[in-house]
């Protein structure tokens, strides 16, 4: 059987929703397509090579087949992994290849998982590799759309977005820097938390205003550099694009990965465009 599920960009609110703030997250048209077939062994097979179960190589799909088991009894699965959303860049293919490997692993396994079950059991694997873990990513893979976290409220997105690469990144590293940065400073850092809560909520508000959710996605952008997530790279791309009169901020954990800004017909070099995405995960046709 084969599934796939979308990426994501986070328009607003990332590390903050870690710590129960608001944020504005969209599902993309880039998608992940995983295929699984029973078979007597493991053997996992993706860019990043071919393996059995691996919690080394291939963590977020090694943790999914074991939280599967839990639920049914599987003795092995060739599964192969075909991904358009680059890896560790901000755009959510962990979560991505999680939703569609369960969801591929039930099809094939013949367990009815709703998709409340898939994100719950998603959001486990998502916090067995990385520890702290919002939950948000696994959500947007399994229901795509456009959602207001926490309350899980739709919101219209009537934009799509030019999004630069800037390399890998660990989301576990970035989420802990943050944790560090916040125990020395508690009282400093809830009230960034405080202020891009506030950022999540006016652009939830104001969607159709390009100006005025520009100027929030300068904001939040400048408060993911006061918490650290920013990089000198990042800094002199996004400086790069203001003088040629673009908005742009990172999208996910930051300290590299991608950065992206409203797409109104100027795409910058070396960039990609990409749009929202009203679906979740789902079986493939075969
Ligand atoms: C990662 O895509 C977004 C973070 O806010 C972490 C999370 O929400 O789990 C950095």
């Amino acid at each position: 059987m084969i599934a796939s599920a979308p990426g994501k960009i986070i328009l607003f609110g990332e590390h903050a929703v870690v710590y129960g703030r608001h944020a504005l997250v969209s599902a993309i048209n880039k998608r992940c397509r995983v295929k699984v077939k029973k078979a007597g062994d493991f053997r996992i097979k993706s860019r990043l090579g071919v393996t059995g179960l691996d919690f080394e190589t291939h963590p977020y799909v090694s943790f999914a087949i074991k939280r599967f088991d839990e639920v049914a009894d599987v003795k092995g699965a060739d599964i192969e992994i075909e991904s358009e959303i680059p890896i560790g860049s901000g755009l959510g293919s962990s979560a991505a290849v999680i939703v569609a490997t369960l969801k591929a692993l039930s099809a094939e396994f013949g367990v009815d998982l709703n998709n409340e079950e898939i994100f719950e059991i998603a959001k486990k694997v998502e916090i067995d590799v990385q520890g702290r873990a919002s939950g948000i990513d696994p959500f947007i893979a399994t229901y795509g759309g456009a959602w207001l976290f926490p309350e899980r409220r739709r919101v219209d997105v009537p934009f799509s977005f030019f999004v630069v690469n800037l390399g890998e990144k660990s989301t576990a590293e970035m989420v802990s820097k943050v944790a560090e940065l916040k125990n020395r400073h508690p009282e400093v850092v809830e009230k960034i938390f405080d202020a891009i809560d506030l950022i999540s909520l006016e652009a939830s508000r104001n969607m159709g205003d390009v100006e005025f959710v520009n100027e929030l996605i300068a904001l939040n952008q400048s408060l993911l550099r006061a918490i650290g997530v920013s990089t000198p790279e990042i800094d002199e791309l996004i400086a790069r694009f203001e003088r040629g009169g673009l908005v742009a901020k990172i999208t996910g954990a930051g300290g590299g990965g991608c950065v992206f800004g409203i797409y109104t017909g100027k795409k910058p070099e070396g960039s990609m465009i990409v749009e929202c995405e009203t679906e979740g995960v789902r079986v493939e046709e075969e």
